[in-house]
């Protein structure tokens, strides 16, 4: 392995860039010679921090938007421009690393770069995409394209646009990935990028997924998309704060939002198992009126929270401005951005109340933290009902017909996770994390399958 070099290629948003650095510090535990962890030129300017194990380096590649505007509505340009820019650069970056004596041995990329693919055929370097989305959204793409693969075609009492897997609750319009669904704005965009990817994997005689998710989780739908050889290697989350013994992972990951340095004295001060956590992930951004009403159902439960507003613009300044007397009264404390995992960790956090990114999703399962769940987009929808009716360690909000989520709903799904209801969501929580941590540790099923396929490679 000491002569290892693998590039890692990751789109600048946190909830790509986290499992693949992660990834990358334990290449680099199992031996790998070099890492290099690449994202466009502009998202490498947005880190905050780099964190430098040894033999861990930077680079970038080119999405053609390298000042970072981007035209705002043309999303089938951006993606265009992120396959043709993005496919040159990529041999510029392979081709100038091996002319200073590093040539690459191995290319992972995530979502949104099947093309990616291609470059590594064209230079005979072998590749793997790593899916930092649920392995259960990604099977349901498989069949919603397949057709066959896992699914049930004698049940003709479906109801339209639902997909069935075996050994799974069935997935209505409802549950399934947002951008299948017909009048979803991003259809036309994700559709074909999600096509592509399966397509490329198909045309290698010798495929590869590597799977941000444990056998134990997702058996059922990593037994769907059995033809594309899948590897379970996750979770892939930061386990510095979950043991802070562990010499192998004490770094943490990189952000790319500025993070506030005053919760943890404010958790310090709360009782165990008391506070609610709010997060919507990096992405999603919530109307004020729909704030008001999460802001609303917080108090509604007198529950300390810590809630995470990104500075995404003047509605969350004005938000923040109208509420700031309720926070300065303690009832909560709200910060631009935090560490996840050590909030998680953290003995006073009682509920995490979040949109269901894969991320956060498996952080929750990882700590042993109970959730209630309000997606937005995208496999957001698919995990929340894992979460609900699969893993059963929280509860989804039901929402209005128009999406929004009352305070008096919020009130009811938080007093049911975190009050006396809840206490088999929560024994499942503990569950699951204990077979979460048990997969990633030595000997674990994910820690055997990163060996097995690095031994492939060797
Ligand atoms: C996106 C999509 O929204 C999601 O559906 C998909 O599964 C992954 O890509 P994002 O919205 O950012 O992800 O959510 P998530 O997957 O949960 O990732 C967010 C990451 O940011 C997590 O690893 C979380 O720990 C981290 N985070 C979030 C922080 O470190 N600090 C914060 O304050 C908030």
């Amino acid at each position: 392995m000491e002569n290892k070099h693998f590039l890692l290629i990751a789109l600048p948003a946190q909830g790509h860039i986290n499992p693949m650095f992660q990834l990358g510090k334990c290449l680099i535990h199992a031996g790998a010679g070099r890492v290099t962890f690449a994202t466009t030129a502009h998202g490498l300017t947005q880190v905050k921090a780099f964190p430098s194990p040894e033999n861990l380096h930077y680079a970038s590649f080119s999405d053609g938007f390298d000042d970072g505007i981007k035209p705002t509505n043309d999303t089938h340009r951006i993606m265009a421009e992120l396959e043709r820019v993005g496919s040159q650069t990529l041999t510029e970056l392979l081709l100038s690393l091996s002319k200073e004596g590093n040539p690459v041995s191995y290319l992972i990329y995530t979502l949104l770069l099947p093309w990616a693919a291609d470059v590594a055929r064209y230079m005979s370097i072998p590749s793997a995409f790593l899916c930092i989305q649920s392995t259960t959204a990604f099977a349901l793409c498989y069949c919603f394209f397949e057709e066959d693969d896992g699914v049930d075609e004698s049940d003709d009492k479906r109801p339209p646009g639902s997909i069935e897997m075996h050994g799974l609750p069935l997935f209505t319009s409802r549950d399934i990935p947002s951008f299948l669904l017909p009048d979803d704005p991003h259809a036309s965009t994700l559709i074909p990028v999600f096509q592509q990817h399966i397509q490329a994997l198909k045309k290698d005689s010798n495929p590869c997924v590597l799977l941000n998710t444990s056998d134990s989780l997702e058996e059922e739908a990593i037994r769907v998309i059995r033809s594309l050889n899948p590897i379970p290697i996750g979770p892939l989350v930061s386990y510095a704060f979950l043991d802070e013994n562990n010499s192998t992972d004490s770094t943490c990951g990189i952000d790319l939002f500025e993070k506030s340095a005053e919760y943890t004295q404010w958790l310090d001060s709360k009782p165990k198992g008391s506070v609610v956590y709010v997060s919507f992930g990096s992405l999603a951004v919530l109307q004020t009126n729909q704030m008001e009403k999460i802001l609303l159902g917080l108090i509604g439960t007198s529950r300390p929270f810590l809630w995470v507003i990104r500075p995404s613009g003047s509605d969350s300044r004005e938000f923040e401005e109208k509420i700031k007397d309720k926070v300065n009264e303690g009832v909560g404390l709200i910060v631009p951005w935090c560490s996840q995992m050590e909030v998680l960790t953290h003995e006073s956090i009682g509920c995490f109340m979040m949109h269901c990114g894969w991320n956060s999703t498996v952080e929750s399962l990882a700590t042993g933290v109970p959730v209630v769940g309000f997606p937005q987009f995208s496999d957001q929808t698919t995990n929340a009902k894992m979460v609900e009716e699969v893993w059963r360690t929280g509860a989804r909000a039901r929402v209005n017909e128009d999406g929004t989520l009352e305070a008096e709903e919020i009130e009811r799904c938080l007093e049911m996770v975190m009050g006396q209801r809840g206490e088999e969501m929560r024994r499942n929580a503990k569950k699951w994390k204990a077979l979460t941590l048990e997969a990633v540790m030595e000997g674990g099923s994910s820690h055997n399958n990163l060996k097995a396929f690095l031994e492939r490679i060797e």
